[in-house]
């Protein structure tokens, strides 16, 4: 009975709580093992376990996604449209190529936030331009795995205004 109760109790707490989306795109489930002098060693699990648990403190429900194929982010955004009220982004290469990306977070009138762990303007040219940014409520980089906790206190805080 007191099981039931509780399931339940999660369950109403989830309809009635704010919903995040945490998009992480290609290459990034290789974190912790991925070039990690300039992307750390924290894994993409252990991020993702965070977010959860910073979004327990938060009151937001967080949900985390992450591909290695630009379709398959692209089904993601459009179901946030449906489904979350903020999303937070790293497209990771997609960042710098991906008219569908963009277009996809076009559909969205939710918060976006996009977000980078390495400081993409110090590095080559060819990642100093974002197809996302003027399209961002907001944008994080350079900051390491601390920029996706950085950007759930951001869209969490503007969620709640
Ligand atoms: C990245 C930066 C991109 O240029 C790169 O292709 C990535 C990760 C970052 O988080 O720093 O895969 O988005």
């Amino acid at each position: 009975m007191a099981i039931k109760k509780n399931i339940k109790k999660q369950l109403e707490q989830r309809i009635e709580s704010q919903k995040i989306i945490v998009i992480h795109g290609p290459n990034l489930n290789m974190l912790g093992a991925r070039e990690p002098d300039k992307y750390g060693t924290v894994t993409l699990t252990d991020i993702n376990k965070g977010l959860v648990k910073l979004g327990e403190k938060l009151g937001v429900i967080v949900d985390t996604f992450q591909s290695n194929h630009e379709g398959l982010i692209v089904d993601k955004i459009q179901d946030a449209s449906l489904n979350y009220d903020g999303v937070i982004i790293n497209p990771a290469a997609y960042t710098h190529t991906s008219i569908a990306v963009r277009d996809a977070l076009l559909l969205l009138k939710v918060p976006i936030i996009e977000i980078h762990l390495s400081n993409i303007f110090k590095r080559e040219p060819f990642r100093h331009k974002s197809m996302i940014s003027d399209i961002a409520t907001g944008t994080l980089c350079g900051f390491g795995h601390l920029g996706y906790y950085m950007a759930l206190e951001a869209i969490s805080s503007l969620l709640k205004k």
